[in-house]
Parts: C-alpha cells; structure tokens; sequence
C-alpha cells in the first residue's frame, strides 16, 4: 500500500485540490496541533451529522489526546498553507491495525485531503507489521464506502452503540479488580501481571489480538479504569473503560472501549457481572451511563446485551482488510466498536 515513505507527503496529482488552492501536506501530529485537531473533530462530524451547534459533538468527551498519546507515531495532520486542515490517526491493537477518526475541516472538503490522510496511515500500520486492519464508519454513506474500499477496505458487518443507564444495576457477583492511575500519590495496583495475562486472554480469541497499549494508556493517562474478573486465579472478563471529562467517555457516560469474557456455557453471568461491574465505576465517576459497541454477528452477547436493557443509539459499518482475515463470530463475547 505504500506510495512514498516521506513524511511530508502532498495528495497524488490525481487528487489534487481545485485550482487556486495549495496542495496538503501530511506530517506528524505534534501537542500544539491537539487544540485543531479538536476543533476539526468536533466540526467535522457535528457538520456531518448536521447538529444545530457542530461544536457540541461528544460533549465534553476527548480523543484526540488520548489516541495522541497512546500512538504518536501514528497520529498525522494535512496541512494547506500552514494551516491544519484535517487529521487522522490509527491504533495498534497487537497484529490488528484500526484507522480512525479521519476528519477533514468541511472547508476543505472534496480536496483529498482524506485520501492523503489515509496512505499515511494504512502505511503506519504496515509499518507496525498488522496482519489485518480495520475502521468503523457511517454505514448511509455511499462515499465513505468508496474512500475505504479504495484502500482495501470492505464492509463486514453492522457494529451497533448500545447504552442503558448505570442505575440501578446490582453489584456483581464475581470477584473483580480495578487498575487505574493514580495522580494523588496514593499507591494504585502494579497492572504488570494483568497486561501479560489480558494479552494472552485476547491473543485466545484471535492471535496476536494484543490491547496492553489501550490498557496502559488509559491507566497512565488517567482516562479510566481497566477492570478484570478473575476464577480460579484465571482472567475469565476484561474491560477498558474510559470515564471522566475529555476521556473517550466524557463526563455522562463510561464507554468501554474494549470487553471480554470467557467463551463457555457460563459467558453470559460473566457479560453480565462484568457490565455490572462497570456501571459500580461509572457511578463512582458520577456517569450516568454505561456506553459500547457490539457486532451483531456476535449474537449471543448482542442479544443478552439487549435483555439487560441495552439500546442502540447508532451504528455503524465495521470494514476489514484484508476482508477474510478477523472473525467476528457467534462463539466471541467480545465488546469493541472500532471508533
Ligand atoms: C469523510 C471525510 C473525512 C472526507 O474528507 P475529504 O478530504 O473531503 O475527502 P477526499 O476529498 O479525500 O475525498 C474522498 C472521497 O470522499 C468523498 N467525500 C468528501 N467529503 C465527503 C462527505 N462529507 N461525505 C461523504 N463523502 C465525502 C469524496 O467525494 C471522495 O469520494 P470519490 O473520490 O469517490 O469522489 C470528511 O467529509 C469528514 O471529515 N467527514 C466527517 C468525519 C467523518 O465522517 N470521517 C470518516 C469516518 S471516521
């Protein structure tokens, strides 16, 4: 996939902006460029969505930080003149590549920059040696499909967003920890064995599906809490939740970004001991919801997730490259959205 290794790298010819108007220019993410790349976020998909006030996209909910400073070398803004005009960034998950978000600035819509954006970052993740890549996007857009397929990329299946209110839910049953940073000095629990212990327990259901990097960011940042339930001495659940103001949840909600559990004829008191586990911490944040993504093909989880009063608030087309290569089968009590 890769045209040029620079850098610095201008949309192709074939792409290039109307007349008048400098070609982009992509180059690394840099801290002083989060602020823009914030704004474009926020404008962007709040112009998309065709919301009153664009700006209020996500709430007081952030992203860009954190995927800033969990991939830093895959986090690249386009430049025009000098000025930020889109960003995208992509996620390592192990040997699984994700894109996104990709936005452009809507007055510099139509001009490639999105095209320029995503050769650098489906080079970063060949640069990471990912095996399979992936992106969550609008499901309505014939273009959107268009952009992706163009690199590769190709619907799989629906991913909804599912909420249900954090109370009241009872605590949960099983034993389960939390690992979160801590900023008052107060000693926090050494996560070391649970990042080696959550990597085996993905790479399970899918090797080299490795999230200690999502984990550690959330725990280094301070944008969550990484929960695990443990029987037996074995990590049977796993959630990586982001909570608090300009954390991927915001203040109102507890999204989990990544959930697991054990696949056998007990997985779904474990699904549901972990969701009650995680409404217990989105309470302790004030949040008043419990937020995530489910793959409908995972039809167990989905529809026990639907019986403990889960609902679809939108949802969204899960696009794989190459298209064969990640299972999202029935067998799988996986939570992810890929956003
Ligand atoms: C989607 C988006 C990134 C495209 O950016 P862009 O720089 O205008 O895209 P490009 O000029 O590189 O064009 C790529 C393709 O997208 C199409 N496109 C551009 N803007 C679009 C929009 N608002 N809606 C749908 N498609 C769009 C272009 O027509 C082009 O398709 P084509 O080559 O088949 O004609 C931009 O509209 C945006 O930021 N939207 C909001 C955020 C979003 O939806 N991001 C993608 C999901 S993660």
């Amino acid at each position: 996939m890769s045209e040029t290794s620079s850098h610095e790298r201008s949309a192709t010819p074939a792409m290039a902006p109307s007349a008048g108007s400098a070609a982009p220019v992509i180059v690394p993410m840099h801290v002083e460029d989060l602020a823009a790349a914030d704004r474009i976020l926020r404008l962007s998909f709040g112009t998309e969505l065709r919301l009153p006030d664009p700006m209020q996209f996500r709430g007081d909910s952030g992203l860009v930080l954190n995927r800033f400073q969990m991939y830093p070398e895959a986090s690249f803004v386009a430049r025009v003149e000098g000025v930020i005009a889109g960003f995208g960034v992509a996620s390592q998950w192990g040997r699984v590549g994700l894109i996104g978000p990709v936005c452009v600035d809507p007055a510099f819509w139509n001009r490639g920059i999105a095209r320029a954006l995503l050769r650098e970052l489906v080079d970063a993740i060949d640069r990471w040696g990912c095996t399979a890549a992936g992106l969550f996007t609008n499901p309505l857009s014939p273009r959107h499909l268009r952009l992706y397929q163009s690199f590769g990329f190709w619907p799989r299946g629906l991913t909804v967003v599912l909420a249900r209110a954090a109370a009241p839910l009872p605590r949960a049953t099983l034993p389960w920890s939390r690992y979160r940073g801590t900023t008052s000095g107060a000693a926090a629990p050494d996560p070391t064995r649970l990042l080696a212990e959550a990597s085996r327990f993905t790479g399970g259901i899918c090797p080299g599906l490795d999230l200690r990097r999502e984990m550690r960011g959330v725990i280094d940042h301070g944008h969550g809490e990484v929960l695990a339930l443990h029987e037996a001495g074995l990590l049977t659940g796993l959630a990586i939740c982001h909570v608090g103001a300009a954390s991927e949840g915001g203040s109102r909600n507890l999204f989990v970004k990544y959930g697991q559990v054990a696949a056998d004829e007990r997985s779904a008191e474990r699904l549901t001991d972990l969701v009650h586990a995680c409404a217990a911490v989105a309470r302790d944040h004030g949040a008043e919801r419990v937020v995530l993504g489910m793959v409908t093909s995972r039809h167990a989880a989905y529809r026990h997730l639907i019986d403990m009063g889960f609902r679809s608030e939108f949802q969204g087309v899960r696009m794989h490259r190459p298209w064969g290569e990640l299972e999202d089968g029935e067998s799988q009590w996986v939570i992810d959205d890929w956003r």
